[in-house]
């Protein structure tokens, strides 16, 4: 994990480097016999010479390669020793003292590499560790920071739902009154064409206002979603046939990527999210204006099946991005707002979720996504 180098760099590297420190040792040993009719002093000052191999081998392979390489080097110089017979006793001494001497730092410059290793591998560790926390908190946090943010929107659709069904409830009481005394003066009035026509007018317009109330009532106050299973793809055709002549109208090419998905089977309200679909390519369509592509692909998360629209539009502002879930929030001349507010709420209620982002081109890219069953 600390190491850079691949496993099999690392071999390569101890071999060659085991290779350099016998070599090393090796010519070492021979200038030593080789040059036997040498003085005592020249000898001594080369068994100096070995503490450089004997020291690389410890730091390299840490205590063992510093045992090792003072054990070898000993076996080495023991003939040398006791068959130079140019020694007198106190060169055989400095000799021995030398030779403990390699051994001993050889055996001390190990245990210190190894323990500097250890306690290098333990900061390490500790830093992946700190990293990873912080990573882990910052992913909390976003958490956190979503979870609020949903929150806050189901808050503010539920306060919705109460005014708009308060409001919509005392709009009908009086709009029924006026439909029952305008229907009784038509009565009263039946031979007078002029009033006749002006109640006509004014009944039609109190059955217009009462289906726009009613059909405002249901958009802010949801059903329960009555769920069956059903073929995403199925649903995605109902979609798809119902904005066709919209398509044709603007000269939009609606590419579909989505066989992967069509058998998957989900466990939903059909209508509700046949509204979804609708909305969602309703939007695209809208933001596309003429000609030009719309891509609906389909697309795969664990547990979650469901599918992705991308449109060649002009993107959604960063700071209203924050706001397009909202009741009632639009940009378009004739909007309501209500659409996306409406199928965030829809795929709250199934366990679902949404996601919309810029495109690095442009346009946007909605997925969205639904349990699967
Ligand atoms: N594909 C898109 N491209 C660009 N902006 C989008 C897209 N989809 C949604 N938006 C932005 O989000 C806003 C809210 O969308 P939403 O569907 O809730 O309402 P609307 O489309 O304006 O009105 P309605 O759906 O009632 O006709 C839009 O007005 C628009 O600014
Ligand atoms: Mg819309």
């Amino acid at each position: 994990m600390f190491n850079l180098e691949s496993p099999d760099q690392n071999h390569v590297r101890s071999l060659f480097d085991l290779l350099v420190i016998g070599l090393v040792v090796a010519i070492l040993t021979a200038i030593h016999y080789t040059n036997y009719h040498y003085e005592m002093n020249y000898h001594i000052l080369l068994q100096f010479a070995y503490y450089l191999p004997v020291i690389y081998a410890a730091m390299r392979f840490g205590l063992a390669g510093g045992i090792l390489s003072g054990l070898v080097i000993t076996l080495l110089i023991l003939p040398f020793m006791t068959h130079f017979h140019a020694m007198d006793l106190s060169a055989i001494y400095t000799q021995w003292v030398e030779i403990g001497l390699i051994n001993v730092i050889g055996w001390l410059t190990g245990f210190l590499t190894q323990q500097e290793r250890r306690a290098k591998r333990k900061y390490q560790l500790a830093l992946t560790v700190q990293k990873e926390l912080v990573e882990k908190l910052k992913r909390e946090g976003q958490e956190r920071e979503r979870l609020e943010e949903e929150i806050r929107q189901t808050e503010r659709l539920t306060a919705l739902g109460h005014m708009s069904a308060g409001l919509a409830h005392e709009i009908r009481n009086p709009l029924g009154i006026m439909k029952v005394s305008i229907q009784l003066l038509a009565q009263e009035k039946v031979h007078d064409e002029v009033v006749t026509e002006y109640c006509r007018v004014l009944l039609e317009e109190c059955e217009r206002l009462n289906r726009l109330v009613s059909e405002f009532l249901t958009f802010a106050r949801p059903k329960e979603p009555v769920r069956s299973p059903i073929a995403l793809g199925k649903l995605l055709d109902e979609g798809v046939t119902l904005i066709q002549p919209a398509l044709g109208q603007r000269h939009i090419e609606l590419k579909q990527a989505r066989n992967q998905v069509d058998e998957k089977k989900v466990e939903v309200d059909a209508d509700q999210i046949k509204q979804v679909i609708l909305n969602i390519l309703l939007n695209a369509i809208d933001a596309q204006g003429e000609d030009g592509v719309i891509l609906l692909e389909g697309i795969q998360q664990v547990g979650f099946v469901g599918f992705a629209v991308s449109d060649e539009g002009p993107g959604i502002l960063l700071n209203a991005m924050p706001y397009i879930y909202d009741p009632f929030f639009t940009t378009k001349e004739k909007g309501t707002g209500l659409g996306l507010s409406v199928v965030h709420r829809i795929l709250d209620q199934h366990g679902g979720k949404i996601i919309t982002a810029n495109r690095h081109e442009r346009g946007i890219r909605v997925e969205i996504l639904l349990p699967l069953s």
